[in-house]
This record gives structure tokens, C-alpha cells and sequence, in this order.
């Protein structure tokens, strides 16, 4: 009999087709389960080992799936991402980030799953009241629905391992970066200001650009999560970042270089809610799972540039097609 399956859940989209490929590359049976709402077919295109299942989490019929192709983890990253759209409708946020969680649980529980990795939020469900690097003690004090999603999560993890006794990890990421980031989505600033800077878009910074965040390249995410695929000692929280703060200034300044573009961003007033600094220590992460980040920001900037560009050299012959064919 084939060994136990790994789900990803919304593994056709950013992180979780990277997470796809980490698990394939270490010999795992990967099924990745995605609506396609923000996601797509062709972030798999390059790991033909991956069944794709396209379903919506919460739609009947995902226990019946897990027991079928017997699972043994769920890697759950399935989400709305959308900050501003979660403050905008709580609701349809809360439909699907809580009320999408607490179904796959339900669903792993009815089919024997062993364990949940959950891709929580380290960059939105700590408070500020602590300064930077924020280790996991921290206190989650959410400013978002989405944050508030999160944390709320998180909770009904610790509840069905009470009540079940199913495993969890929770990975607390920091601000993920990388290839197959959508500069048109809700994506980070890093594939916002690249795209625009490759295409000569203008640029802009709201406040005085000082504001900090800690990028995380999302190939170390995927080894991050992996890693937590293990059975583990204990259940609970891991901060996935580097620990160390690049302003948004600094940000434009190394992307304008990679990009030969003008590093003259225009400027915006800041927008409430803003965390003024951002940073996970991940000290816990290193001790429970032995991870520590690997891609240094400047190598993992240049390759997220470089796969920008061979995108948009990709995508305009596919638009001048029909004209040539004529
Ligand atoms: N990008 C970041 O910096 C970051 C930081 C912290 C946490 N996260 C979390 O990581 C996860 C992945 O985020 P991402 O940046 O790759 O975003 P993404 O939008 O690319 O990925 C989310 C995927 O989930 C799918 N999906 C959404 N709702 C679904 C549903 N009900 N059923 C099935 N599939 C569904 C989407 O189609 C998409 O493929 C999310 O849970 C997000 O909250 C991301």
C-alpha cells in the first residue's frame, strides 16, 4: 500500500504550490485541494506529481477525499488573504478563513488525519506593545478581521487537539516574498513594486517609508513547513521570519537597483493601522524544528526579479499570438 498522503490545501496558490513542491521533492504523495479563487492551475505546472483536487474546503465531501487518498497531514493554507477586504466584509472573511479551518478539521478528524500545519499570520496577529523581533509569548492582540481569523484559528486548533487529540502546528510568517507572488492580488510590496518598477509604473510609499517588515523568502517557508509535517513534541505556534527589519524605503532603493529603474517613489499619507515596525524571532522554530531561514534578502529580491521579468517576456507573444497567425 502507498504511504500516507500529504493535503495542501490551497496549494495552487502562492505559498502552497512552493509547499507542493518542497513535499514532492522530499518523496512525499502530495494532493493539493484549491477553488481556485485566488490560485491557479499553472503554480503547479512545474510539479506534475501533484493531483490537483479543485474544491472549496468547506464544500461536503473533503473527509470522504482525505480518508480516500489516506492522510496523514494537512498542510492548511487555504485563505482569504485580502487585509482591506476583511475590513471591508468581515463576514466573508470569517466564512472563509474560521469557518473554512474548523471544516478541515472536522474533516481530518472524521478521517484519521494525524496532524494539522496551519499557516497562521506573525505579521498581523501580535500587538504592538512589543518591539521588535516578537517572540511567540507575545501578545496576539489583532487589528484586522483577517488577524482576528487567525488567531481565531489557532484556537480551534488548541480545541480540537482537547477535544480529538489532533495534532498542530501553527507557522507564524513573517512577510513571505517570492516567485508566483500576484503583484495584481493582495501581494506582498515586494512583487507590487518590482512589477511596477520592471514596467515603468510610478511607485508609491505611504508615510515616510521608515516603516519596517521582515521578508521571509517562500522557499524557506515551504522547508519551514516540511519540517513541521514531522511529528513533533509538542503542539503549538512557530514564528517563521528572519528577525531582522528592512524599511520599505531601503526595500524600494535595492529593487529600483535590480529593476534599472529610477528609485523616486512617489509619496502618500500614511494609512491607519499601519504597524509602524514588524519582526518574528524565530528562535522556537530553530529549537522544534531545526529551521532556520536560508535565502539572504538581496539573492531572494534578484530572483523574484528575474522571475517577473521572464513572466512578462512569457506573457506578451502569448498576447501577440492571434495577430501573428492572422
Ligand atoms: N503571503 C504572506 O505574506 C502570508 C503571510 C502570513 C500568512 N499567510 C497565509 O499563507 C496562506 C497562503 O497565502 P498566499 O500568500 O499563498 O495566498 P494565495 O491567495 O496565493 O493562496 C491562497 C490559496 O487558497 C485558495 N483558497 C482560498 N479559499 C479556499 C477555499 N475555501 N477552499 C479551497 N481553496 C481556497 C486560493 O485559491 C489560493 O490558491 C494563507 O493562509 C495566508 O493567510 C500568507
Amino acid at each position: 500500500m502507498s504511504a500516507p498522503a500529504v493535503v495542501v490545501t490551497g496549494g495552487a496558490g502562492f505559498i502552497g504550490s512552493h509547499v507542493c513542491t518542497a513535499l514532492v521533492r522530499a518523496g512525499h504523495r502530495v494532493v493539493a485541494v484549491d477553488d481556485l479563487s485566488t490560485g491557479s492551475a499553472a503554480n503547479l505546472a512545474h510539479v506534475p506529481e501533484v493531483d490537483l483536487v479543485e474544491a472549496d474546503v468547506a464544500a461536503p465531501g473533503l473527509a470522504d477525499l482525505l480518508g480516500r487518498i489516506r492522510a496523514g497531514v494537512v498542510c492548511h493554507l487555504a485563505a482569504a488573504i485580502d487585509v482591506r477586504a476583511s475590513v471591508a466584509d468581515p463576514v466573508a472573511d470569517a466564512t472563509r478563513n474560521v469557518v473554512g479551518t474548523v471544516a478541515v478539521l472536522q474533516a481530518a478528524v472524521d478521517a484519521g488525519v494525524g496532524k494539522v500545519v496551519f499557516a497562521s499570520s506573525g505579521g498581523s496577529i501580535y500587538g504592538a506593545a512589543t518591539p521588535p523581533p516578537v517572540d511567540e509569548r507575545a501578545e496576539v492582540a489583532p487589528e484586522s478581521p483577517y488577524a482576528a481569523s487567525k488567531a481565531a484559528a489557532e484556537l480551534w486548533l488548541q480545541t480540537f487537539r482537547r477535544l480529538h487529540g489532533l495534532r498542530w502546528t501553527a507557522l507564524a510568517l513573517a512577510n513571505v516574498y517570492g516567485p508566483r507572488q500576484d503583484p495584481a492580488g493582495e501581494a506582498g510590496v515586494i512583487s507590487l513594486f518590482a512589477d511596477a518598477l520592471l514596467a515603468g509604473r510610478p511607485t508609491t510609499i505611504y508615510g515616510d517609508g521608515g516603516q519596517t517588515r521582515d521578508f521571509v523568502h517562500v522557499e524557506d517557508v515551504a522547508a519551514a513547513f516540511l519540517a513541521a509535517t514531522a511529528e513533533l513534541p509538542t503542539d503549538g505556534r512557530l514564528n517563521i521570519g528572519t528577525g531582522t527589519e528592512t524599511t520599505v524605503r531601503e526595500l524600494h532603493t535595492l529593487l529600483a537597483g535590480l529593476c534599472d529603474a529610477a528609485d523616486s517613489p512617489r509619496t502618500a499619507p500614511a494609512r491607519a493601522g499601519e504597524l509602524a515596525r514588524s519582526a518574528l524571532d524565530a528562535r522556537r522554530a530553530r529549537a522544534v524544528l531545526g529551521w532556520t531561514p536560508q535565502v539572504p534578502l538581496a539573492d531572494g529580491l534578484a530572483g523574484t526579479v528575474a522571475w517577473i521579468r521572464s513572466r512578462s517576456a512569457a506573457v506578451v507573444p502569448a498576447l501577440r499570438a492571434p495577430a501573428d497567425h492572422r
